[in-house]
């Protein structure tokens, strides 16, 4: 199986999740891109989706599921995402495409967050995938000054603008032994908008496809 095919089976296991639910909090990805193709042939009980990127909102348009304001849904049920890296404890590394902002609010939002991933995914400690900051544009240095601090070695990523108008600095060579501790910490760093540690609001069930199966924890 290619790592195309894994991510369509693991989209396909999260269908099994939102079959009942009538607002779905969608997040941002290839594998999601997976889950909205899915979606968008299961939605008979399905109402709208509340969108975490612009490139999720144009695609789940284009297949004919009405994006929903986050404002006006209240709490939602459900949120399906992808990862860039995912540890035993469910704590994730998020914001590889750079939506981790909405990403964070949306998870923050839901009830259960339900994320989807092939088993490349799957590490035991976090930090090996560059550590995505997005930053108030004025603070980036500054930013990049006090990761050097925390033991990383920082780098903007060229040519990028998030879809709130801001940079991203990609943090290398972060040994990420306590999840929880350092999202708090970079999250006290004036000008950072959101870091890509999932630890506050990590996920909640977690499906991986591999070769043979759905592994779920
Ligand atoms: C988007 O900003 C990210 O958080 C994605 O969820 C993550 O990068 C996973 O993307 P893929 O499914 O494309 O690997």
């Amino acid at each position: 199986m290619t790592q195309d095919e894994l991510k369509r089976k693991t989209a396909e296991a999260a269908i099994e999740y939102v079959k009942d639910v009538a607002i779905v909090g969608v997040g941002t990805g290839s594998t999601v891109n997976h889950f909205i193709d899915c979606l968008a042939e299961n939605k008979s009980y399905l109402e709208g989706a509340v969108s975490s990127s612009e490139m999720t909102t144009e695609r789940l348009k284009k297949l004919g599921i009405p994006v929903l304001d986050l404002n006006s849904v209240g709490e939602l049920e459900v949120y399906v995402d992808g990862a860039d890296e995912i540890n035993p404890h469910k704590q994730l590394i998020k914001g590889g495409g750079g939506a981790l902002t909405r990403e964070k609010i949306v998870a923050a939002a839901s009830r259960k967050f339900i994320c989807i991933a092939d088993q490349s995914k799957q590490v035991d400690i976090l930090g090996k995938f560059p550590l995505p900051i997005e930053v108030i544009p004025m603070a980036q240095s500054y930013v990049a000054r006090e990761m050097v601090k925390l033991g990383g070695q920082p780098e903007l990523r060229e040519g990028f603008t998030s879809d709130n108008g801001n940079p991203i600095i990609d943090v290398h060579n972060m040994d990420i032994l306590d999840p929880l501790e350092l999202e708090k910490t970079i999250n006290n760093i004036a000008g950072v908008v959101t870091v890509g540690i999932f630890a506050i609001h990590k996920a909640d069930l977690v499906l991986i496809a591999t070769e043979d199966e759905i592994i779920s924890f």
